[in-house]
């Protein structure tokens, strides 16, 4: 076999076969393949598609490049979440513990936070102590006593991947449907799940700017994953304005934890349940959705989904008692209001400018190695449809450093349009793909 003839099938529009598949993504994974051949293919997969059955295969290929971790000594099914990323999307906190206190496994392999969006990993690590780096025996261990265990991405789950997303990253092929489900789906079927619910994020904010595109995504997600014999469904949520009222690692965390105590803003909420619920009933903890949102409804009210979070954090090596007085988290030392130059209704909210902004003043990084300041962030004090008069602050930046404080500030005015009508509050979820 030529890697060469195989392109040249691909860039005709022809179908590879599993065989060809796996001798491309192990030849490009040992070195044999070279970036100039991957390049060619890869764009001629942009441009050609790929069929199911090669989705299936490539998402397989890359998913044994590396460990994949075996779960079975742990009974029942183990279930996770992916999104695909956004403004203030801190779904994971409140959600991890609520499922697992619902009885349902919830292995959670997670990532940083790059650019305008935040990564789960970072807003742990706003708690002092707290481990995302273990080793896979304390992983399961941790997971086998308490039912749940947030660690980061480890150098032998899907290498295929990370060789595979930095060559598309420089060649302008990221954006190919086929090619991110299988590289979505080989990274989070390696935590040895028996099932997954995707958040397919569209908006300003969203790797997905339009629905059209998070639908496509979505539907391709839960078709491969069922194909590969996992139970998936994806919901489509809203990213037009940032979720939540916090953005930045400890108040994010902050938010949660109000989330975990049954209070918490009303989307955060909203979206906890809707995803637990899914959670549930691929857990087997619920034999529908409904009863699926009322137990987990009840979790984060009855302080169990709370004491499930508490246990995490000691077993992760942070300390428990910043989540119990909440007030002894470091918090930024200065906090400068945005505030309206007009009065009227806020009309939209450019997430992804309050992520850069955010990223300027040190919640998140430009590059994976950048340093993070876990402290500062901006809390939103207006939404969309909410009235503001002149004066009133739309947000308020909590900060250290002002070297690019003013920059930030600008983007966040640029972020805010208000107009005259109340415009219609962004429907949260907007679809749900079975
Ligand atoms: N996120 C991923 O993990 N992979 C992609 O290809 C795109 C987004």
């Amino acid at each position: 076999m030529r890697a060469q003839d195989l392109i040249k099938k691909k860039r005709d529009g022809g179908a590879l076969t599993p065989t060809e598949i796996q001798f491309l993504i192990e030849g490009y994974t040992s070195g044999y393949i070279p970036d100039y051949q991957m390049s060619a293919l890869t764009m001629a997969v942009f441009f050609q598609g790929m069929t199911k059955e090669e989705t299936v295969a490539l998402t397989t290929c890359m998913l044994h490049s590396g460990l994949v971790v075996d779960l079975s000594m742990i009974p029942g099914k183990k279930v996770d979440k992916h999104s695909t990323g956004g403004v203030g999307d801190k779904i994971s906190l409140p959600l991890a513990p609520a499922v697992a206190a619902a009885g349902v496994t919830v292995p959670m392999i997670s990532g940083r936070g790059l650019g305008h969006t935040g990564g789960t990993l970072d807003k742990l690590e706003s708690i002092p102590g707290f481990q995302v780096d273990l080793p896979l025996d304390r992983y399961i261990a941790i997971l086998q006593q308490a039912g749940l265990c947030l660690i980061g991405q480890t150098q032998d789950i899907a290498p295929a991947d990370k060789k595979l997303y930095a060559l598309r990253d420089v060649t302008a092929t990221v954006e190919s449907i086929p090619l991110i489900t299988a590289s979505i789906l080989s990274k989070k079927l390696a935590e040895g799940i028996d099932g997954i619910v995707f958040d397919v994020k569209t908006g300003s904010g969203a790797f997905m700017k339009n629905d059209d595109d998070a639908l496509k995504l979505a539907q391709n997600l839960v078709n491969i994953a069922v194909m590969m014999g996992k139970d998936a469904v994806a919901l489509i949520t809203d990213m037009d304005q940032p979720l939540g009222n916090a953005v930045g690692n400890t108040l994010e965390m902050l938010e949660s934890i109000d989330v975990l105590r049954g209070e918490g803003p009303q989307d955060v909420v909203a979206l906890t349940i809707e995803l637990g619920a899914y959670m549930l009933k691929f857990g087997g903890a619920a034999t529908a959705i409904e009863q699926g949102r009322e137990t987990i409804r009840r979790v984060l009210s009855d302080g169990s989904a709370f004491e499930k979070f508490r246990q995490l954090v000691k077993l992760q090596g942070g300390d428990a008692t910043v989540i119990t007085d909440p007030s002894r988290f470091q918090r930024a030392t200065y906090h400068l209001p945005v505030c309206a130059e007009m009065a009227g209704y806020v009309e939209a909210i450019q997430s992804e400018q309050i992520g850069v902004a955010s990223m300027l003043i040190g919640a998140g990084r430009e590059r994976l190695d950048s340093p993070i300041d876990h402290a500062v962030g901006i809390m939103l004090r207006k939404k969309i449809g909410d009235h503001v008069e002149v004066g009133e602050p739309l947000c308020v930046v909590e900060y250290n450093d002002d070297t690019k404080l003013e920059d930030a500030v600008a983007l966040i005015r640029q972020a805010y349009r208000l107009g005259e009508i109340r415009p219609e509050k962004p429907k949260l979820i907007k679809a749900i793909i079975t």
